[in-house]
């Protein structure tokens, strides 16, 4: 969630969408996430219990694994730690593009679970909150279901004209205002996350980023209301025909021009921190003991702390 130091290329600039027709610009499986996207082996900003490792490091140690439609990133399952070292290998994606207007499409089997886990698949600007950052999945400690959030300086709310199956836990994106907690919908359905999320296989999470606003969708895998564009991921698709999103971010009054810049795609997986390692919320959630404890003494608990994705495509 925040700003870092990063080379990044300006692929690809803003283009006006009038209709909700989109083009698919990028499209990633298997290996092709290695080619854009690059580890950040950096210590989290966010204070959690985690080392970030690079991509050679990630791999030969296969907590990056890619093959056919199969990408995996996962943590360390196997090293206790020692208390006073580095936290738990993790791995933290960003896309080398980066990108304005633009619709994604996540189509994802597995993700990240357990006690004290705080997994996010998320964009954000470089100059952190000036450029804004948009939480599409992102939770911790297994708790209930998936949470949509802006992130933003002042003068953006989105009260009054939100349209959504979603439940709103803030309407003020501002983070200074909110203690960083921004504007955030959350999901109705428990299977949007953690176990009840992977039970199902995953499901598709798609957002589109427009003059009008941020609107992010889910349909879990056993849905019947699949779009047909989604579910095949194909070269073009229209978000007029998705119906209703649980979360709706409108442009009413959050002019989308002055809070958010060209934005990296991220994903990561961290442990304890800010979020998910306060007390009050880790205990609270179910989970035993002290979140760093528990983190560095069980390392079998993060078996299924990983995400498996079998694609990911990118609409202009
Ligand atoms: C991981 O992603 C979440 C997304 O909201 C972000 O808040 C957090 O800072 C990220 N953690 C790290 C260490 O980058
Ligand atoms: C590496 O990880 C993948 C995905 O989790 C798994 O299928 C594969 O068996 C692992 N390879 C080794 C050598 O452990
Ligand atoms: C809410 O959004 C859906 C999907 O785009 C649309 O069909 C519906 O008319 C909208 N409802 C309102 C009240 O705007």
């Amino acid at each position: 969630m925040f700003a870092t130091a990063a080379l990044f290329v300006l692929a690809s600039l803003t283009t006006s969408v009038l209709g909700d027709q989109w083009c698919e610009a990028e499209s990633y499986k298997g290996n092709q996430f290695l080619q854009g996207f690059h580890h950040m082996s950096f210590s989290d900003p966010t204070h959690g219990r985690v080392n970030y490792v690079d991509q050679n490091t990630a791999l030969q140690k296969n907590l990056t694994f890619a093959s056919g439609d199969h990408f995996v990133i996962r943590a360390d399952h196997t090293t206790v730690l020692d208390p006073n070292g580095p936290g738990r290998d993790s791995v933290r994606l960003e896309s080398n593009n980066v990108y304005m207007n633009h619709v994604t499409i996540w189509n994802i089997r597995h993700m990240p679970q357990g006690c004290g886990t705080w997994p996010a698949v998320w964009e954000f600007g470089q100059n952190w909150p000036y450029q804004g950052e948009i939480d599409i999945l992102e939770g911790v400690n297994d708790h209930s279901s998936n949470q949509a959030t802006l992130h933003t300086t002042a003068d953006c709310t989105v009260g009054g004209a939100r349209n959504e199956t979603g439940i709103s836990l803030g309407t003020d994106c501002d983070v200074y205002t909110t203690g960083n907690a921004g504007c955030t919908a959350q999901n109705p359905t428990a299977d949007s996350y953690g176990p009840a999320f992977n039970a199902n296989g995953g499901g598709f999470y798609a957002m589109e980023r427009s003059e009008r606003g941020v609107r992010v969708w889910f349909w879990p895998r056993n849905s019947k209301h699949i779009p047909h564009d989604v579910y095949h991921g194909l070269n073009e698709v229209d978000t007029d025909n998705w119906g209703t999103p649980f979360a709706h971010f409108p442009s009413t009054n959050c002019d989308m021009d002055s809070h958010f810049g060209p934005h990296n795609i991220a994903i990561n997986l961290t442990f304890c921190g800010d979020w998910a390692g306060i007390p009050s919320i880790y205990n609270a959630d179910g989970c035993p003991g002290d979140c760093v404890a528990y983190v560095n003494q069980n390392p079998a608990a993060f078996v299924n702390a990983y995400f498996d994705v079998a694609w990911l495509k990118i609409y202009e």
